[in-house]
């Protein structure tokens, strides 16, 4: 007789994509094409996996979200946020469509004047602003937005030795209704903190307060965080009017508009519950025409929208590259270790072979915002097979590279390729190059022609950098030999 095993009772987490009544579903449609071009001749001609982007989406999100503010606010200036994707040919773009740039370091303010963006179009963020670099920003005139006290004074004292009167604006952040409140950068408004800033600034005899700024926090998802942000910054800006006499001419409210993207732990699907431009346009600009004193000109608004107006444009094409089974099953008809699952073209030749889970050619370390966000993964070929859950492994050597926990995807085999959605923002200058050579990105032009943005990486690339010092160079006469013989030959002379 069997006897039946005992297992420990446990508590197994809540899966919120078994109880969205909307995820099953999400990934139903196979993504044929994009803008009209064919996956697979993508795949064919620029190798697997491949970032896509789409220039017509970039410039329709970019038109979309200028139009939302300008229909409402006489004088707003959108700032590309280099952070969330400087690929030249993205920044490119939303600088053809009139936007300045946004840069948090020497390195990102290099970039755009490398890409012909005068410093006085460029807005200065960050924590840490490299001195030669504030210098450089401050003979170019950029807009420098100040993180912290020891910044404040450092730049006093580069204002000093020019003897030069610097515009500046403040990074203030308070209690908006983001929680936990994004105290990392700049000065507390809600505290005196900020006011003791400005104070500081007014005593200095080379700077200027023009400006104040804040970035409440990342993927609002309530407009109205907007609304008291802008109110709380407008009674900074009165005070320091009143009590230090500098006249603010503009406020930056910075990024963090939602992109179509599905947080996890989020009930509703992709995009459901995303505000629409419109509705964070209302909520600041009408709290700025109904609290800035009348008779005041209005301030230039300047807004640093990262996520919302890139993440859609981007895709990553990935192949399958293994079935991989069920890790919980046990028995012999289950598991990794089952012959007819070992065997891969029984797996290719039987339509229900059931893989609990596909391993792809891309990982985490190129998408780093899955960290964040259960991403649209789509067929590239249509399949009615039925959907049933499955693991999204990535093809790191490593256990936590996994690219979606649960995903509804249809029977497919080794070959065939997923489509990975929306992908655009951060995961480009947030990739890693990790044991693979990071892919190459093509866009779709508003023409239809696919151009390559940035070039697959090779070796060379990779090393470049490296050198080998002379004690450590094989000689030349052992280079080719197998390994061991060439430690023997080493070790005994
Ligand atoms: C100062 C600043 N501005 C703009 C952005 C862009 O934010 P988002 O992508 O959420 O719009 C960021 C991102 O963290 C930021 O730190």
């Amino acid at each position: 007789m069997n006897k039946k095993i005992y297992t420990t009772p446990g508590i197994t987490r809540h899966q919120h994509g078994h109880m969205n009544p909307q995820a099953h579903g999400q990934s139903a449609n196979a993504c044929e094409a994009i803008d009209g071009i064919v996956i697979s001749d993508l795949i064919k001609q620029h190798g697997s996996p491949l970032y896509v982007f789409s220039e017509s989406t970039l410039r329709e999100s970019y038109r979309e979200l200028h139009k939302a503010f300008s229909n409402r606010y006489p004088d707003v200036q959108l700032a590309w946020s280099y952070k969330t994707n400087y690929l030249k040919a993205i920044c490119a773009v939303f600088h053809q469509e009139g936007a300045i740039a946004e840069v948090v370091s020497d390195f990102e303010y290099e970039k755009a004047r490398a890409m012909g963006i005068p410093g006085s179009d460029i807005i200065f963020n960050g924590p840490y602003k490299q001195p030669e670099a504030l210098e450089r920003a401050v003979n170019e005139g950029a807009k420098i937005q100040i993180d912290n006290m020891d910044e404040l004074l450092n730049l006093i004292h580069i204002a000093e030795q020019k003897q030069q009167v610097v515009n500046v604006a403040i990074r203030i952040y308070m209690d908006s209704g983001v929680k936990p409140i994004w105290s990392k950068f700049g000065f507390n408004s809600d505290t005196t903190e900020a006011l003791q800033a400005i104070k500081r600034i007014h005593l200095s005899k080379y700077l200027k307060l023009v400006g104040l700024h804040t970035h409440v926090g990342t993927f609002i998802l309530d407009p109205n965080i907007y609304r008291v942000a802008t109110e709380k910054m407008i009674e900074l800006a009165m005070r320091a009017e009143k009590e230090y006499g500098f006249n603010i001419t503009y406020l930056n409210l910075g990024g963090g508009f939602a992109s179509r993207n599905h947080l996890h732990y989020q009930y509703f699907s992709e995009g459901a519950t995303t505000p629409s431009f419109d509705a964070y346009a209302e909520a600041i600009c009408s709290t700025i025409k109904a609290r800035w004193p009348i008779g005041k000109p209005l301030p230039k608004l300047y807004l640093e929208t990262g996520r919302a107006l890139v993440d859609e444009a981007g895709y990553m094409i990935t192949t399958i590259v293994a079935l991989k089974q069920n890790p919980d099953a046990s028995g012999p008809s289950a598991g990794i270790s089952a012959p007819a699952a070992r065997d891969k073209s029984a797996n290719r030749s039987n339509p229900n072979h059931g893989a609990a889970g596909y391993l792809v050619d891309s990982g985490i370390h190129l998408l780093h915002t899955s960290a964040w966000y259960q991403f649209n993964v789509r067929p590239a070929k249509p399949n009615n097979g039925t959907q049933i859950e499955r693991l999204l492994y990535g093809c790191l050597c490593m256990n936590i590279d996994v690219i979606r926990q649960v995903v509804p995807l249809p029977n497919m085999n080794v070959g065939d390729q997923l489509v990975i959605h929306p992908v655009g923002a951060y995961n480009i200058t947030q990739s890693m190059q990790f044991i693979t050579y990071r892919p190459r990105v093509v866009m779709i032009t508003s023409n239809r022609s696919v151009e390559i943005i940035r070039e697959r990486e090779n070796l060379n690339y990779i090393e470049q950098l490296e050198q080998l010092p002379e004690q450590l160079q094989l000689r030349a006469d052992l280079k080719n030999l197998p390994f061991i013989e060439t430690r023997k030959q080493v070790t005994h002379g």
